[in-house]
C-alpha cells in the first residue's frame, strides 16, 4: 500500500551568514508560521553547524520529512565545494552527518537549486518553459538552471572568470556592495555586466534574481539591460527553505522533483 504524499515538510537553509528553517505547506509553497534563524557560527565547520541544525529543528517541533539547502556543491550527498564555509566541509557526507545528528533522514541539495525549485513551482518562474536561470545575490552568488522545468544541478555560475575577476562572486555578490561602498547604480552596473555575460552564454527566456540582495530590486533594476525578462524572486528569502522542504518531501515519497 502506498501512503499519501506529505503535505508539509521542514526546510532548512544553511547560509554563510545565517541558518534558517521553517515548516512549509507543500500545497501553497509557503511557510506555515514563523521561520527561525540562528547566525552561522565561526568557524563554520560541520562540527559547529550540525548542532545548530538540531536546534533549529527542535525549535519548530516538527515531525515529518526534512530537506536542507547547502551553500556549495552537493553531489551524491558529498560536499565538494563550500566557498563561504570552512574547508573542513569538503568530502563530508552531509546527508549522513545531519541524518545522524537529527536521528532521522535529511536530504541535502545546493541552496540556489533549492531556491530555483521553489520559484519554478510556486514563484516568479512558475510553469516557465525554455531556459530559466535563477541567480541568488547574497554572501555569495548562487545559480540554478532549468530547461523546460528540469533542473541542471550544481551549475555554480557564481564562480565564473569574467574580465579581470578570477571569481565573479567576489565582485558582484550582494556582500560586495557594502564592502566596496557602492551606490545602487554602481552595483546595478556590475550586476548588469555579469547578467549580460550569462545572457550571451545561455540565451535564457527568463532570469529570476533571488537571495537577500534581490529585496531591493527596484533600486538597481534601471541599470539592467533586459535582453530577456529579469524579475525578482517571488518567495524572496524563503525560497531556499521552501525548495529544501520540497526536496525532503519528494525523497520521502520517492518522487519528483
Ligand atoms: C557557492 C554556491 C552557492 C552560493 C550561494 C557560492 O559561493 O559556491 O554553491 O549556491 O554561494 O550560497
Amino acid at each position: 500500500m502506498t501512503s499519501a504524499p506529505p503535505t508539509t515538510a521542514l526546510g532548512i537553509d544553511i547560509g554563510g551568514t545565517g541558518m534558517k528553517a521553517g515548516i512549509v505547506s507543500l500545497e501553497q509553497g509557503d511557510l506555515i508560521g514563523d521561520r527561525v534563524r540562528i547566525p552561522t557560527p565561526h568557524p563554520a565547520t560541520p562540527d559547529t553547524m550540525a548542532p545548530i541544525v538540531v536546534q533549529l529543528v527542535e525549535a519548530l517541533r516538527f515531525t515529518g520529512p526534512i530537506g536542507a539547502a547547502f551553500p556549495g556543491i552537493v553531489q551524491n550527498c558529498i560536499i565538494s565545494l563550500a566557498a563561504n564555509l570552512d574547508d573542513s566541509w569538503l568530502n563530508v557526507d552531509a546527508d549522513a552527518l545531519l541524518t545522524e545528528a537529527l536521528g532521522q533522514d535529511v536530504v541535502m541539495l545546493n541552496d540556489a537549486d533549492a531556491a530555483g525549485l521553489a520559484e519554478i513551482s510556486f514563484g516568479a518562474a512558475k510553469d516557465q518553459k525554455g531556459v530559466v536561470l535563477l541567480i541568488t545575490l547574497g554572501t555569495g552568488i548562487g545559480s540554478a538552471l532549468f530547461i523546460d522545468g528540469v533542473l541542471v544541478p550544481n551549475t555554480e555560475l557564481g564562480h565564473l572568470h569574467l574580465d579581470n575577476h578570477h571569481d565573479i562572486e567576489g565582485w558582484v555578490a550582494a556582500s560586495a556592495r557594502g564592502r566596496d561602498d557602492l551606490t545602487w547604480d554602481e552595483y546595478g552596473l556590475r550586476l548588469n555586466r555579469y547578467l549580460s555575460h550569462l545572457n550571451r552564454i545561455f540565451s535564457p527566456t527568463l532570469i529570476v534574481l533571488g537571495g537577500g540582495g534581490s529585496k531591493r530590486f527596484d533600486r538597481f533594476a534601471d541599470q539592467l539591460d533586459h535582453h530577456c525578462p529579469i524579475v525578482p524572486a517571488k518567495l524572496r528569502n524563503n525560497s531556499g527553505i521552501v525548495g529544501a522542504a520540497m526536496r525532503g518531501a519528494s525523497e520521502a515519497s520517492d518522487g519528483a522533483p
